[in-house]
């Protein structure tokens, strides 16, 4: 007998694509209850872009350059490839164009997004140089669904880590990416599934910085 049907996923990208492949991985699993049935980037050399080809997954470049800033008309052709690729979730891991309200209503509830922080606090760039200059203990990673605000939106998932006495940027966001991967597989999880949040187990505050 075969179980219900995978929810189908698209994955937008801009560059290296580790989040993408946390989700390709958990997506390979029998009863993870979605598929990754494309890529697609706005950078024709994004390193994901790449990768995702190499496993046999669809990919697609809708390169914004050429639209000259008529975030409409680009939005308008991602939003196209999506719906011809019969996509019903959309993951934006590590996706760095601002959203026009155009994709995110059409996407409404359907659209995830990582951010590395603790929000609300730290929307936007940069947030583990400025989680070291505001001198917060935590910092970590969120996963929620996309609204028209930056960085806004319901959380799914959460997890914290601890900052260092003697942190560097890279250190800390090094710290934060390991749990990256491993909240939004399953926040994914949860919205294909139709749950509120991916659960306690999976937001729970790692203090221990070796876990
Ligand atoms: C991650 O830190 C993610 O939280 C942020 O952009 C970065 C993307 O990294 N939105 P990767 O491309 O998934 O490796």
């Amino acid at each position: 007998m075969t179980g219900p049907a995978k929810r189908a996923v698209a994955v937008l990208i801009s560059g290296r694509g580790s989040n993408m492949d946390a989700l390709i991985t958990a997506a390979a699993q029998r009863d993870y209850p979605a598929r990754i049935a494309l890529v697609l980037s706005n950078k024709p050399d994004a390193a994901g872009i790449a990768r995702a080809a190499g496993l046999g997954i669809a990919t697609d470049v809708v390169d914004h350059k050429p639209y000259n800033g008529d975030r409409a008309a680009h939005e308008a052709a991602v939003d196209a490839v999506l719906r011809r690729h019969g996509i019903e979730i959309v993951c934006l891991a590590g996706y760095m164009r601002l959203l026009t309200p155009f994709l995110v209503r059409a996407w409404q509830g359907r659209m995830l997004n990582i951010h590395p922080s603790l929000l609300p606090a730290f929307p936007g760039l940069h947030t583990h140089e400025r989680a070291l200059e505001a001198g917060v203990k935590l910092h970590g990673c969120t996963v929620h669904l996309v609204s028209e605000g930056m960085d806004e939106g319901p959380i799914m998932a959460q997890a914290a880590v601890p900052v260092l006495a003697d942190d560097t940027a890279d250190a800390l966001g090094a710290r934060v990416l390991c749990q990256e991967h491993r909240i939004y597989p399953a926040a994914l999880r949860a919205l294909a599934l139709g749950q509120q949040g991916a659960g306690p187990d999976e937001n729970a505050a790692l203090l221990n910085p070796a876990a």
